[in-house]
């Protein structure tokens, strides 16, 4: 008896965990992440005003990392000192620890009151790339509001995040918030120059203390609104991946001599027949292997008739979509590692052949490849001796997040978006063909989730680095919600798990 009972709860178990995935999301909603009380995300009129005076502020401060070297290292610290006075009481908390690194990054240590939970980390950077004043509609460090929106450089691209989550835990801690789970904020000052001040040194740090992390969460995708055509409805993509990169210099050295007499073959001749051979011969179409096959099967049910069969049918029609992929660059640069020729340079006289020719690729490794394959590969294609390599700077691409119904970060993730962003039906995996500073931790977690709480159309895309860079207050707003939401989740030591791949 007490045996046939066990059976037909397990059997129950097995059973109700697939009508609430197929249902989408509504069950899900809320439930699996309660347990101990929760605070609203119910802002006072005062506080919000509060919070997006504090973005403003925050655009006008011009962070600048205009290179490698050189940086408006006033505006940094003038950064620092403005975040204690914005969240007072993140500062002034017994169990939040207060950290500069590398002179400039900031970073907090929340000790939360359970120690067996396993920490994780939420990141952002505050440093922006220049914005010289042409072209925009307001000056681009004044942070000024027009008609619900609040203008300027940073404001997607990071201040956003890094004052969404300030504010956050500022509000949360002014609501006396104790959480039971400890995590770390890493705001970098350097991410646009690679992060090899701020993140780097960050992770160094951490890795010396033995820090193991569950997740990480850091910019790089958002909530896509009209990028795909035939989509009608947006999607949320958080990004389990992104690219690696290599700089490569193609050198030739021949003998130099007058143009007289000129030998059979030179630098430039031979070196131009290397990068012509690159050109002509694309690295290996990866369509099947990394998280974009995922991604479309994800989306397959939203695309209509008759693109939802193709891509519910993948098995079948992989060529056809990997080949049309190939079409588009930014769509090919999604199914492959690219190449391209971005420089140059031979000769200094109409009558001198020269010793030397060089010429500079920007390479874009494509998650299922490495550096190493790469590099091999690339050799194979050029099959000249003469050429040689010269590798300027090369780094792996984030290896590959897990996603699955047991991957804790990525569900914790999913769940917050469909409470806070309700109208969203569709969350997938997916990957960034740009960078972030999240590849410095790579020893410290195997979950690394890329994804803002914003909706992006194209046009906002262009302005980030472009001109015109611009958030709505409202969905600023969202965003620290999110965040507010997203911490008090992860508080739950519960896995958020959906059994259905045990059948
Ligand atoms: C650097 O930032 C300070 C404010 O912190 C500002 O006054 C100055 O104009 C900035 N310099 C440059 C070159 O942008
Ligand atoms: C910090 O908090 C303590 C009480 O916990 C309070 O007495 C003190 O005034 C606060 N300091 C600041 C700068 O807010
Ligand atoms: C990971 O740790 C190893 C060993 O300490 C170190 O050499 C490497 O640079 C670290 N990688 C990153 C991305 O920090």
């Amino acid at each position: 008896m007490a045996r046939r009972y066990v059976c037909v709860l397990a059997l129950a178990a097995v059973l109700l965990p697939i009508f609430t995935s197929v249902s989408r999301s509504k069950g899900l909603r809320g439930r699996e992440l309660q347990g101990t009380s929760r605070i609203p995300s119910r802002f006072s009129e005062e506080e919000r005003v509060a919070m997006k005076e504090a973005l403003k502020g925050a655009i006008q401060i011009p962070t600048v990392s205009f290179s490698h070297e050189e940086s408006n290292t006033t505006a940094l610290m003038e950064f620092g000192e403005y975040i204690r006075k914005v969240v007072p009481t993140v500062f002034n908390t017994s169990f939040i620890q207060h950290e500069v690194v590398g002179k400039y990054s900031q970073l907090f240590t929340v000790t939360g009151s359970d120690p067996s939970l396993q920490p994780y980390m939420l990141m952002a950077h505050f440093d922006v790339v220049p914005a010289p004043q042409e072209g925009w509609a307001v000056p681009p460090f004044s942070g000024l509001e027009r008609e619900g929106i609040i203008h300027g450089r940073g404001t997607l691209d990071n201040k956003n995040s890094v004052m969404a989550i300030l504010q956050a835990l500022e509000l949360l801690l002014i609501r006396n918030y104790m959480p039971r789970r400890s995590f770390f904020i890493a705001l970098g000052h350097d991410e646009e120059v690679s992060g090899m001040r701020g993140a780097h040194r960050i992770a160094a740090l951490l890795q010396a203390r033995g820090v193991q992390l569950a997740f990480i969460v850091d910019e790089g995708s958002f909530i896509f609104d009209g990028f795909i055509t035939s989509l009608k409805k947006p999607f949320a993509m958080i990004s389990v991946s992104e690219k690696g990169a290599i700089d490569l210099m193609l050198q030739v050295n021949m003998t130099p001599g007058h143009s007289s007499a000129p030998p059979k073959e030179t630098s430039i001749g031979i070196l131009s027949a290397a990068v012509s051979r690159l050109e002509q011969t694309p690295m290996p179409n990866m369509f099947r292997s990394g998280p974009l096959k995922t991604m479309l099967q994800g989306l397959a049910s939203e695309f209509p008739f008759p693109i939802n069969i193709v891509m519910n049918n993948l098995w079948l029609f992989w060529p056809l979509v990997s080949r049309l992929m190939e079409r588009n660059s930014v769509t090919n640069a999604l199914v492959r590692t690219t190449t391209a020729l971005t420089m140059f340079n031979a000769g200094i006289k109409v009558n001198v052949i020269p010793q030397v020719a060089q010429a500079t690729v920007n390479i874009r490794i494509h998650p299922a490849q490495t550096v190493h394959e790469v590099l091999e590969h690339l050799k194979n294609t050029v099959a000249d001796d003469r050429v040689q390599f010269q590798v300027l700077r090369a780094f792996d691409p984030l290896p590959i997040s897990p996603s699955d119904d047991q991957a804790w970060g990525y569900q914790l993730l999913r769940q917050t978006i469909q409470s806070v962003f309700p109208e969203i039906n569709t969350v997938v995996p997916g990957f960034c063909i740009g960078n972030t500073d999240s590849r410095h931790y790579t020893n410290l977690t195997t979950g690394i989730y890329l994804f803002n709480p914003l909706y992006l159309t194209p046009q906002d895309f262009k302005s980030i680095h472009g001109i015109n860079e611009k958030i709505s207050v409202q969905a600023f707003e969202t965003q620290v919600k999110f965040i507010f939401e997203l911490i008090q989740n992860a508080d739950t030591d519960r896995k958020p798990v959906l059994h259905q791949h045990e059948l």
